[in-house]
Order: C-alpha cells, then structure tokens, then sequence
C-alpha cells in the first residue's frame, strides 16, 4: 500500500480525511490512500506518473484528459479518484506492450494523426473504446466516437484516416 502523499508534496494537513481505495491501473493493482477530493487525472499523473494523459482545459471540455473506466471513455479531469474504486482505469501507457505497438498507436503513425500530440493520448483512448464496441466503423462512427474531443492543431482528418487504418489492422489481425 502506498500513500499519495509519499510522491506527492502538497500532502493535506493534520486531520484531512483520506479514504483507501483500490484501482487497477493498466493491469496493476494500485492500493492508495486519498484525499477523496482528489480528481482522477490528478491521481494518475501526479500520483502514479502516468503523464500521457494530459489535461488541457479541466472542464470536460476537450478530452485531452481521458482514459477508459471498465472500458468506456471518461474525462479523468472531472472524475473523482474514489469514483474509481474497485475499477479498472486504462490509460495511453496501456496501449503498447514491451515489443509492439497497439494497432491504434500505428495507425496514429501510419496516418499522421498527429501534430504536437497534446490531443492523441485522449484520441487514441476514445478510439479504442469505439472499435472494442465497434470493429468496422464508419468514417462517421469515427467522427462521432471523437467528439468530445478536441485537436487544437485541427488535424481532425488525418486522425479520422489513423482510426480506420487501426480498425483494418485489427480485422486482420
Ligand atoms: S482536461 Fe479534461 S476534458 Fe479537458
Ligand atoms: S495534435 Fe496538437 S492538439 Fe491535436
């Protein structure tokens, strides 16, 4: 069991409630204990040093935040760690094993769906989820199982292109 505030300096003061909570994280099971204001992005890039996932507006309002819980996207910015208790929480460092890259991430390179990449990691995770559910989407299931999030370099349409160059990928696969 590890306490937050080990790796995290700003540690709540005498008396500050914190609540123990277990999440698995990218396969590994996390023990912490935590303020239970703490928000979930905060946790996973403060606490845990996962900082692929970026937070960009802390408002839901553009998705660079998300990760999946139990397999469906959520912005982490507006997520309570303690709402994920008991949960499993992916995030992009999931995605690849030591050897290869996740078909999404291939794509993402194959298609050039990216430019300063602040946006991918929440795209990458959002597309995830969609072709889990869905293997053979649209070009318009794409659009819309992206719309909560946003590319700041606007590079909507090589990103579209990398999500169905993933979704070939894994049919043959
Ligand atoms: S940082 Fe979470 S939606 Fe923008
Ligand atoms: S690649 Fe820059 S915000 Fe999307």
């Amino acid at each position: 069991m590890t306490s937050l505030y080990e790796v995290i300096p700003d540690a709540p003061g005498e008396g500050v409630p914190t609540r123990r909570v277990t999440i698995t994280v990218n396969g590994e099971k996390k023990t912490l204990d935590i303020e239970p204001r703490l928000l979930l992005a905060h946790l996973i890039r403060q606490g845990l040093q996962l900082t692929g996932t970026h937070v960009g507006c802390d408002t839901t309002g553009c998705g660079a935040c998300t990760v999946l819980i139990n397999g469906r996207p959520a912005k982490s910015c507006t997520v309570l760690a303690v709402q994920a208790d008991g949960r499993e929480v992916e995030t992009v460092e999931g995605l690849a094993s030591a050897q290869q890259l996740d078909p999404i991430q291939e794509g993402f390179k194959e298609e050039h769906g990216l430019q300063c990449g602040f946006c991918t990691p929440g795209m990458m995770l959002a597309a995830k989820a969609l072709l889990q559910r869905n293997p053979n989407p649209t070009e318009d299931d794409v659009r819309w199982a992206l719309s909560g999030n946003i590319c700041r370099c606007t590079g909507y349409q090589n990103i579209v292109k990398a999500v169905l160059w993933a979704a070939d990928k894994m049919r043959e696969q």
